[in-house]
């Protein structure tokens, strides 16, 4: 197994230093012929004494909930709380609508809406909708833009994640209507038939108000694969840490964090990690249950990956720090635990291999692995390799961990494994996408018979990756978010940036411009959010109720037959759909 994955290292790194065009015909190939591994990892919690197996970070929004009180709106009304929950009768299969419809929740307020105002629509992507509701308010750029263009705002909860389910429970059978483009054709019919509740409230779809989406990370992504999948719909779209490139071996997920981490702690995790590889994968029976008894997983001797890959929780830790929150954090903790030896921090250099592998183990053994792992051993904790854990089979609703590895599994990869050959690493080698492939046929048997080989590609084509050019786009980046090397801003990428379709950067974390927060202290996030407020009011104009409102946007029918993920079917996906929607806009 380790050699099969150690073959991957090679071509990922080529793919990463092609240009965007060239590098999907390779990754395709490499893809198709060198992969037919697995996927994701696990790391565990916790204090249910339930086997818990945690798993990678997600590309998800940080939580931003609003007061639960009642809201007054400019004129002095008394609006209902921002957390009123609504509920939406949404088509549960776009391809069959005679499938009928499920409850979709929404959260809303028209607390800055004037009449002609726009309609401000966001969904928190794979997560429960719970505690979004800031997502309506000021506290976010949401809100922000609500206040200057006199808009309404609207979280809607995405299918499949919370209580927003189309099918009762999380199997196979069920998740096959969690795709991508199920997802959009919920925007879409949201916006053409939701009756928002506010005076006036039944007569706002698209082409009577303008709509504005707005997304960050996986949902950043979805705002803009929608506006590329559905032209005219959104008049306008603000896509935060958008991982509109998808992408298989996401080892660049550790980029930002290495370049921008404490150098002495990375010097330090790089010495500790190669040395982890070079006695995990020799030949010394002691040496390796030394190094394990020292990090106290000896029961893991068995899966030598899932011991080393542990350890990638504590770099994990960087994707929930903030502006707002400064050098607070477990992350810190981690390389205070390191760089810190008798009050005295250590050079750049670090303090080299022998401190920093004891401090480490040390570390790891007495305090963070008992925090992470609560009541469970370590293997039901950190292991990976057992299929009847309730991680895998427990199929009841509102597990958006789940819900995103269906998305994962089959339409996103994005699995969080070690550079390539040559290139420094925080991860070890021993993680390869089929450490992480091997657990989507863990939790979906039903779906793989062996782990898949997932193709982003077709993602990629259909909705355009990095290839994105749409008019009234705003893409908001921070240097420092471990996703932005899926986003236009990853390094080497060089996607323009221009008026119709802006790119501002941030020196911020992941998502840190859709909070207010962020900006008050950070001058960087601050100005993110000034341009972003700039093109929106050049952007959006009021719409009177006198004005002509033909739609500026047509529907085009879509395939009826499911669409068969083969890169020769794909490949005809667009120009024939290109050719549908003019001829019904004719
Ligand atoms: C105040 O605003 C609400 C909702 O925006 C509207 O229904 C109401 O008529 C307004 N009242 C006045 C006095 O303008
Ligand atoms: C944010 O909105 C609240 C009302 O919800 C308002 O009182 C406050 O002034 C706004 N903040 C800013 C900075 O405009
Ligand atoms: C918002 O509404 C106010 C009236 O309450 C109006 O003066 C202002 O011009 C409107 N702004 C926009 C951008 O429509
Ligand atoms: C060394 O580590 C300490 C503790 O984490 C940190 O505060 C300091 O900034 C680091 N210094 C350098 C030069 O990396
Ligand atoms: C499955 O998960 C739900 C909550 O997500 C929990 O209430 C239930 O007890 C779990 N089922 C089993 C068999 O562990
Ligand atoms: C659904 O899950 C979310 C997040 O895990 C939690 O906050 C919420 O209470 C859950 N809802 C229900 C009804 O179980
Ligand atoms: C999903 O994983 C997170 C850790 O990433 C954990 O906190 C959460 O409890 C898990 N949710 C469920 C439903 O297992």
């Amino acid at each position: 197994m380790i050699l099969t994955a150690l073959t991957c290292l090679t071509p990922s790194w080529f793919i990463k230093t092609l240009p965007a065009h060239s590098s999907r015909a390779v990754i395709k190939v490499m893809v198709s012929s060198i992969l037919t591994s697995l996927f994701l990892g696990f790391a565990f919690l916790t204090l249910s004494g339930v086997n818990a197996v945690v798993p990678p970070p997600r590309p998800s929004v940080p939580k931003i909930e609003a007061l639960d009180a009642p809201v007054t709106s400019r004129n002095g009304t008394t609006l209902p709380p921002y957390t009123t929950v609504y509920e939406f009768d949404q088509v549960i299969d776009h391809d069959n609508p005679s499938l009928g419809t499920f409850k979709q929740r929404f959260w809303f307020t028209y607390e800055f809406y004037e009449p002609g105002g726009p309609i401000i629509l966001f969904t928190p992507g794979e997560v429960s909708g719970d505690g979004y509701s800031g997502y309506l308010t000021n506290r976010t750029i949401n809100g922000q833009i609500a206040q200057q263009q006199n808009g309404s705002a609207i979280v809607l909860e995405h299918r499949f994640f919370g209580l927003s389910n189309p099918k009762p429970d999380l199997t196979v059978a069920s998740l096959r209507l969690l795709t991508i483009q199920q997802a959009i054709d919920d925007l879409e019919y949201f916006a053409n038939n939701v009756h928002l509740p506010m005076p006036g409230g039944d007569s706002v779809p698209p082409g009577k108000a303008e709509w504005i989406l707005v997304g960050g990370s996986y949902s950043g992504a979805l705002t803009s694969w929608a506006m590329v999948n559905k032209p005219g719909l959104f008049k306008a779209g603000y896509a935060s840490s958008a991982v509109v490139e998808t992408i298989l071996d996401y080892w660049g997920y550790f980029e930002p964090i290495r370049q921008n981490m404490p150098k002495n702690c990375s010097a330090d995790v790089e010495a500790v990690i190669s040395h982890i590889d070079q006695v995990l994968m020799g030949t010394d029976k002691n040496a390796i249950t030394n190094l394990l008894t020292q990090f106290g997983m000896q029961a893991l001797s068995n899966h030598l990956d899932d011991a080393a890959g542990a350890l990638r929780n504590n770099l994990w830790d960087w994707q929930s720090l903030s502006p707002s929150t400064g050098t607070e954090g477990a992350f810190f903790k981690f390389c205070d635990a390191l760089e810190v030896k008798n009050g005295k921090s250590a050079s750049a250099s670090g303090w080299g291999l022998d401190h920093a592998l004891s401090a480490w183990a040390t570390y790891w053994k007495n305090t963070y692995m008992p925090q992470l792992c609560g009541k469970n051993d370590v293997v039901d904790c950190l292991g990976s390799y057992d299929a009847t854990q309730d991680y895998y089979t427990n199929t009841t609703v509102n597990n958006s961990n789940r819900s995103w590895f269906w998305m994962v599994c089959n339409e996103v990869g994005f699995l969080q494994e070690s550079a390539p050959t040559g290139h420094p690493t925080l991860v070890s080698r021993l993680i390869q996408p089929i450490y992480d492939e091997r657990q989507c046929q863990f939790m979906f048997p039903a779906a793989f018979s062996k782990p898949p080989t997932i193709d982003v590609e077709v993602t990629n084509i259909k909705y355009k990756g990095w290839d994105v050019s749409i008019d009234r786009l705003f893409f908001a980046n921070g240097v420092r978010d471990p996703w932005r090397e899926a986003t236009v801003s990853a390094d080497g990428v060089n996607v323009p940036s221009t008026s119709q379709q802006p790119i501002a950067v941030s020196d911020g974390f992941h998502c840190s411009d859709l909070s207010t927060a962020n900006a008050n202290v950070d001058s960087t996030v601050k100005a993110v959010q000034v341009q972003a407020l700039q093109f929106m009011k050049s952007w959006i104009t009021p719409t009177t109720s006198s004005s002509p409102s033909a739609p500026q946007y047509h529907y085009f029918k879509r395939d009826p037959n499911p669409i068969v993920h083969t890169q020769a079917m794909e490949e005809d996906v667009e120009p024939l759909r290109g050719i549908r929607w003019l001829k019904d806009t004719l």
